[in-house]
């Protein structure tokens, strides 16, 4: 039986062939296709959290992250479910299969007990990116990296995590600046509000959390993440979770909001979101998906079977997961007959 998830999959599938495919797209409607697909990119200040919050939203380590590190270009993330449902595992979108294979066995993902239970709430395939905005470089590679940066946030597919910390002024938060830029009505921003155990005794962040102070269409979500001390004493992922949750749970300034705050609710309401913007978007996305079988056909048959390129098989794949999409809406609409499972 169709279900949303397999289309989320197909959608996150596509996605991938579009980039491997990369400069073979030609002339071709897979950029518009990739496009009209959703995506998270997360924003902020140097060292706000971004790595932090992608990780702990994905539940996992894998990320560059730590003062001092810098993310230099945008890591585009995609986590799989492996056919039996048993194991998940990340990718790096930018990276040849090889390192990704490398960073798999570094990180001995699949060695570490129980984590794939952290991940609840999780669409089986997620499509994430970190982005990164520096403060005292050259004028020119902060306006270089301003426009790669805004070249994905303006795009009206991408979902904004607005990273900003509690330890800074809010005010002037680069993530706040960024996405009332591109998105003023807010519909497709998530403000998210890190090291809230790092403000001054004496303050917090009520204001702000219950949607007073900066009111978006999303209620923020604030965060406590790993320290650099948790870090160098290798917390990990599970023990960061608790440590959140109590943090929350016994605080006297937000314990009213406990039940709305930290990774997992974030994680959760951000695959809830997604969901939606692809329900809405099946109409569009599907069309643009038929055009597209129509493109690739065209394309292949001008290549012809001799032509054993990469290009071709890529183009070949795109299609597959094209006709697969259409299939999977067709039955998805059927479905959506009472009794059906939509
Ligand atoms: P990025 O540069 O935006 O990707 O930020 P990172 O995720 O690398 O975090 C920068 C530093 O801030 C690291 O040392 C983190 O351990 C620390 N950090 C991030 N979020 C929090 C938080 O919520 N609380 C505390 N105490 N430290 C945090
Ligand atoms: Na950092
Ligand atoms: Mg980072």
């Amino acid at each position: 039986m169709a279900t949303m998830e397999s289309l989320i999959v197909t959608v996150n599938r596509i996605q991938r062939a579009c980039t491997v495919l990369g400069d073979h797209g030609g002339d071709s409607n897979l950029p518009t296709l990739w496009e009209a697909l959703p995506s998270v990119v997360v924003v902020g200040g140097q060292s706000s959290g971004k790595s932090s919050v992608l990780e702990s939203i994905v539940g996992r380590d894998f990320l560059p992250r730590g003062s001092g590190i810098v993310t230099r270009r945008p890591l585009v993330l995609q986590l799989h479910k492996t056919e039996r449902g048993l194991q998940e595992y990340g990718e790096f979108l930018h990276l040849p299969k090889k390192k990704f294979t490398d960073f798999f066995v570094n990180l001995t993902l699949i060695d570490l007990p129980g984590l794939t239970k952290v991940a609840v709430g999780i669409p089986p395939a997620f499509l994430l990116r970190s982005l990164f905005l520096v403060e005292g470089q050259p004028e020119s590679i902060v306006q270089d990296i301003e426009s790669m940066v805004r070249s994905y946030v303006e795009k009206p597919n991408c979902i904004i995590l607005a990273i900003t910390p509690a330890n800074q002024d809010i005010a002037t938060s680069d993530a706040m600046k960024l996405s009332r830029e591109v998105d003023p009505t807010g519909e497709r921003t998530f403000g998210v509000l890190t090291k809230l155990d790092l403000m001054d005794k004496g303050t917090n962040a009520i204001d702000v959390l219950e949607g007073r102070a900066y009111p978006l269409q999303h209620p923020w979500v604030g965060i406590v993440n790993r320290s650099q001390a948790d870090i160098k004493k290798n917390v990990d992922m599970i023990a960061s979770r608790r440590m959140e949750r109590e943090f929350f749970a016994s605080s006297p300034d937000y314990g009213h909001l406990a039940s709305k705050m930290g990774s997992e609710y974030l994680a959760k309401v951000l695959s809830k979101h997604l969901e939606s913007v692809i329900r809405a978007r099946l109409p569009g996305i599907t069309s643009l998906i038929n055009k597209s079988i129509e493109e690739l056909e065209a394309e292949l048959s001008h290549l012809g079977r001799s032509v054993a390129i990469d290009a071709g098989a890529q183009l070949y794949t795109i299609l597959e997961l094209c006709r697969a999409f259409d299939r999977i809406f067709k039955e998805h609409l059927d479905g959506g007959r009472p009794g059906g499972d939509r």
